[in-house]
This record gives C-alpha cells, structure tokens and sequence, in this order.
C-alpha cells in the first residue's frame, strides 16, 4: 500500500472548519491500483513537514506522535514502547467482527482495505491526562465497516478488544499491574456509526507504528484518548452495554463515555486546559475536542455530569 502524500501541498483554506475531517482523499484506492501494478511495498516512506493550518490547527510531529505513547501492554512509561515495540510483529493479523451482526467475518487488514478503501483525517485528539495532539489519520470509517457486516435490531453497542499476547506484550504477563487485559472499550452504537469514527490503519502517510496501535486502532475524536483503543483483533456487537478497562478499574474517574469536556473535571485534576505536545503553553479545550457540531445531538437529552 502506498499513500502519496505531500503536506506542503494542503492549502490552508482545504482545512477548513468541515473539511478538517473529511480530507476524503481516495488515496490508497490510488495507491492500491499503483501496489498492483508495481507491487511497490506498503506504504512507501515519504518526506512530511509540518503543516501550519487555520484554527490553530498544527500538527503535531511525526516524532511527538511516535516517541510519546500510552501503551499499558508495553509499560506506563510514556518512552518506552517505542522501544520495546520494536519487535512486535503486526503483520498476519485478523479482524474479527461478530456478535449481533448479520453477517460474522474475520478478515485481514489488506482485506478490509479492499473493501473500503482509506481516507486521511486530521483530528486533534485529547488526552484525559492533560495533553493534546493534532493527528493525520489514516484509516476508514468504522460506521462502513459496520454497515459491511450489517447490524441487527439488537446491535447497540459495540465491543473492542486489544490482542492478547504477553509474548508480544510484555506487561500483560505481569502479575501486577494497573489495568487488567486484554484492553477492552466499548461505544454506543450511534457513536460507532457516527461518520467522525474511524478505524486507524496509518498516520502521516504511513503505516501505523506499534506503538501508536499497529495494524489498526480505534480514534474517536471527540473522546478523551483512553477510548481509542489499539491493535484491536476484535469487534463485538452487543444488546447491553459492553465493558471498558479504565471504567471498570475506576468508574469514578473514567467515564464510559469518556467525552471530552472542560467544564467536567477529573477528580484529581481540572480538564479546562490542555498542553499540546511539543508546546510549552497551554490551551484551553474545547467541548467534545472541538466537535460538537458532528456530535452534540447524540447526547441531547443525556447529563453530561452524570454520564461523562
Ligand atoms: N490501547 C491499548 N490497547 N492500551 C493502552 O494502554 N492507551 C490509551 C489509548 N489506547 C491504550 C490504548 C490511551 S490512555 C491513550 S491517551 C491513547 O491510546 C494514546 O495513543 P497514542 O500513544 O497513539 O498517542
């Protein structure tokens, strides 16, 4: 697979307030047909600089985004799974998608590329932690994978799961430990469905990292970070609602729906502002990430202090 790309050709005014998540760029469509007929490797290794765009909107660097990582099953030490992630093989992986479904299909990543071909997203994406980033994505719609497989009357939530594999993931072998494994996360099934909802494959062009969730993770953009959960191999759907790690470790300070919300604090600690990586002053953050347009009318008649 091979996404062409060269961020000095984006126009600022491409950004735009829409079109910030709908760069429907067709491009490993195109690249797809260029694989065939050369078999050029995937995602060939393209120079990238930074991209100043409107609304404050900067990238962050391909380096911030790769070298600062939450990823409990390598360690809690945001340096490090950059590290010990070197050796994790992500290739041979199967999706596997079930539950209330019409259709129960596991397919590898190539597959469901196939089928639905990849798009670029610049999302900023927020921490619960207090840190921010501004992400190129590439990925797909979750909502086409779904619509794929064909949801059900009893389809109204939907379950993620993290491989697991403590030969791969060294901390999920420990005894000890902070969250239990595998990492689960779960949304409601209009979340899931929301266009805004993208299953990521690749950022700045290029095939996701291990530790940024290689081969293909969940970015939910208006949710704080946690609920973007990484190197998934299953998708469930569900009638009731489905588990989440960080809510059931501690239901008090990590919500199942994990919207981001500055007027909602975090018992330890304010969510009014946030620290973009890479920038030594704050910023203040803004409900749901920025996003409220796509995604205020799902939560209408929901209190968002009860239910955060
Ligand atoms: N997914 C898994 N499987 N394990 C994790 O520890 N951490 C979450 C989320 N997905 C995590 C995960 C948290 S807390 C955040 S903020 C983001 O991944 C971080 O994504 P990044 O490292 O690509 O910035």
């Amino acid at each position: 697979m091979l996404i062409r790309k060269n961020y000095n050709q984006i126009g600022s005014s491409e950004i735009t307030e829409e079109s910030i998540y709908y760069q429907r760029r067709d491009l490993m469509k195109l690249a797809a047909s260029a694989v065939a007929l050369a078999g050029a490797p995937l995602f060939a290794a393209l120079s990238f600089e930074r991209e100043k765009a409107n609304r404050g909107l900067e990238l962050t660097s391909y380096d911030q985004i790769t070298t600062y990582n939450n990823f409990y099953e390598f360690s809690t030490d945001k340096e490090a799974p950059a590290r010990l992630a070197k050796n994790f093989k992500p290739k041979a992986w199967t999706l596997s998608i079930g539950g209330e479904v019409q259709k129960k299909v596991t397919l590898d990543i190539d597959q469901l590329l196939k089928l639905i071909p990849a798009q670029e997203r610049i999302y900023r994406f927020r921490c619960v932690e207090g840190w921010s980033m501004v992400v190129p994505w590439v990925g797909i719609p979750l909502a086409s994978v779904l619509k794929h497989v064909g949801l059900t009357s009893k389809s109204k939530f939907v379950e993620f799961q993290t491989l697991f594999d403590p030969k791969q993931f060294p901390a999920q072998g420990q005894t000890f430990g902070t969250i239990s494994f595998p990492y689960r996360e779960g949304l409601r099934i209009d979340e899931a469905m929301n266009p805004l909802t993208l299953l990521a494959v690749g950022l700045y062009g290029k095939e996701l990292l291990p530790q940024n969730g290689a081969p293909i993770r969940l970015v939910v953009p208006w949710k704080y970070g946690f609920k973007s959960i990484k190197s998934i191999v299953s998708i469930t759907l569900h009638e009731s609602q489905t588990r989440s790690t960080w809510n059931e470790m501690a239901p008090k300070e990590y919500g199942f729906f994990a919207n981001v919300n500055p007027s909602v604090d975090h018992p330890r600690w304010s969510q009014a502002r946030e620290r973009p990586l890479g920038r030594f002053f704050k910023q203040d953050t803004l409900m749901f990430n920025g996003y409220g347009k796509e995604v205020a009318h799902m939560y209408k008649n929901v209190d968002l202090r009860k239910f955060f």
